[in-house]
């Protein structure tokens, strides 16, 4: 059985990890979407919003799973059993900062492998910061984040 994770803060998920999680849930037999619990940022949503949002736009994906984690995102992938670890590549500006923490992530256990998918070209220019931005200035969502959660964007908001 090939487990991956797919590791994020998705404060909150956008169409952007909806396009990966779908497309990478096609490839692995099972897919553990890991929501990084005590991350850097001072995130909008707790961790038990994303997860649950998360899940929600994922009912239809009947091999994905979505928990929460903190700590290293190596123990957390070995507490699954997965061998690999999924990334979304948008910008090359993502290349850099992603190639580091591939690297680190072998270094700290060389069984697992970090693969990355090209980001739908329709979202690119998405990420979580933008949609809270846009949604603090009452702008338009649609198209950026499933509909089934923009009202609880909003919400934070009113
Ligand atoms: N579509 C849209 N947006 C995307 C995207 C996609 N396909 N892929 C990434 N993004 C956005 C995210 O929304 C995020 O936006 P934001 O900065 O506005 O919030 C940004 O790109 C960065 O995403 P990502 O690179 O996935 O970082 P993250 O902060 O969401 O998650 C972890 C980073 C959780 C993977 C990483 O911090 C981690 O593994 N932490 C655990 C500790 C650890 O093991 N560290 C390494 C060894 S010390």
């Amino acid at each position: 059985m090939r487990i991956a994770v797919y590791p994020g803060s998705f404060d909150p998920i956008t169409n952007g990890h909806l396009d990966i999680i779908e497309r990478a849930s096609r490839l692995y037999d099972r897919l553990v979407v890991g929501v990084l619990s005590n991350g850097n940022k001072n995130p909008l949503f707790s961790a038990e919003e994303r997860v649950e949002m998360i899940r929600r736009v994922t009912v239809h994906l009947n091999n994905v799973e979505v928990d929460t984690f903190t700590g290293l995102l190596v123990d957390f992938a070995k507490s699954k059993n997965a061998t690999v670890i999924v990334k979304g590549l948008r910008t090359v500006a993502d290349f850099e900062y992603e190639f580091q923490m591939a690297l680190l992530n072998k270094a700290l256990n060389p069984e697992y492998e970090t693969m990355f998918m090209m980001t739908n070209t329709k979202y690119s220019y998405i990420s979580s910061s933008m949609v809270k931005e846009l949604a603090g200035f009452r702008g338009n969502l649609t198209g950026l984040v499933p509909s089934e959660i923009i009202g609880q964007i909003k919400e934070k908001y009113e």
